[in-house]
């Protein structure tokens, strides 16, 4: 791995390139908490799901303005957590392996957005093991970070390790409230990343640390608005609008971050990358 930080006098920043992202989502038209799978979540307390459609397009804007292609899978009705994208599956190379729920609430998400990845010419994967897709897997220096402990089974990590014949390294996450890798860890280029180390076992933290000694740690309060759930294209940094002090410190490092508020969608446990998934042809 180069971390060009380490050779450039004290201070500067290596270039940042933004490289435009290809990315599925989708609308939040059938958007609520009507059930209980993590702590975000409150069924008793009420959700405004125009208002939840209004924010995403928000965030949908701004993809479309940063020039990425984005292509929308069709929601289905009884499916309130389909608006996270990112758990459908986790593509790269064009392959798409697909992903196998832990909650029997969401167990119908993944055969619909492995029909939507074969309709749409990806070489697509059965699931042998549970998997959230890219919700617990992150591609990033050319390793799969991939998250354990409340949702992906560790077997899904060898799967997807025989799949993309690529180094799996796995990270023990014990704070339910970061239940999934992506509220714990943002990719924000090929080579560096941001994270909560309290979110991790202090095995999963040595690891972190020996790959990415030049990582972004990120505050307790930042963390707490889903903030590491950001999605990067190198250079742009599309983050929750609450995370002030990680914002400060992604413009030091010479990100630029583009804060968005989505706080309804919060409310079923979600940020900006969870509606997201990243489709690496
Ligand atoms: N309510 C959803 C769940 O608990 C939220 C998923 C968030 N997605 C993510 N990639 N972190 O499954």
């Amino acid at each position: 791995m180069t971390h060009s930080s380490a050779t450039q006098p004290s201070g500067a920043n290596p270039a940042r390139v933004a490289i435009t992202r290809t990315v599925l989502m989708c609308r939040p038209e059938f958007f609520t908490v009507s059930y209980r799978i993590n702590p975000w979540m409150h069924p008793d307390e009420p959700t405004d799901t125009s208002l939840a459609v209004r924010q995403w397009n928000e965030l949908y804007k701004i993809y479309v303005d940063l020039g990425f292609e984005v292509h929308l899978i069709e929601p289905i009705a009884g499916l309130p957590d389909m608006v996270y994208a990112a758990n459908g599956g986790f593509v790269i190379n064009n392959i798409a392996y697909g992903a196998r729920f832990t909650y029997p609430q969401r167990q119908p998400e993944g055969p619909a957005y492995m029909e939507w990845f074969g309709a749409n010419g990806f070489d697509v994967r059965d699931p042998r093991e549970i998997n959230e897709g890219e919700g617990d897997f992150l591609l990033v220096a050319g390793v799969i970070l991939a998250g354990t402990g409340f949702r992906t089974a560790t077997n899904s990590h060898a799967e997807a390790a025989g799949i993309y014949g690529r180094e799996v390294v796995s990270l023990n996450l014990i704070n339910p409230s970061f239940y999934h890798l992506d509220t714990a860890i943002a990719v924000l280029d090929d080579s560096n990343i941001a994270y909560l180390p309290s979110a991790f076992d202090a095995p999963s933290l040595e690891k972190i640390r020996s790959l990415f000694p030049d990582a972004v740690v990120v505050n307790e309060e930042d963390a707490a608005v889903l903030g590491l759930n950001s999605f990067s294209d190198g250079y742009n940094v599309v983050i929750a609008a609450r995370a002030k002090d990680f914002e400060r410190q992604l413009r030091e490092r010479g990100y630029n971050p583009i804060g968005v508020d989505l706080s309804e969608l919060l409310l079923g446990g979600g940020g900006v990358k969870c509606c997201t998934l990243e489709l690496r042809r």
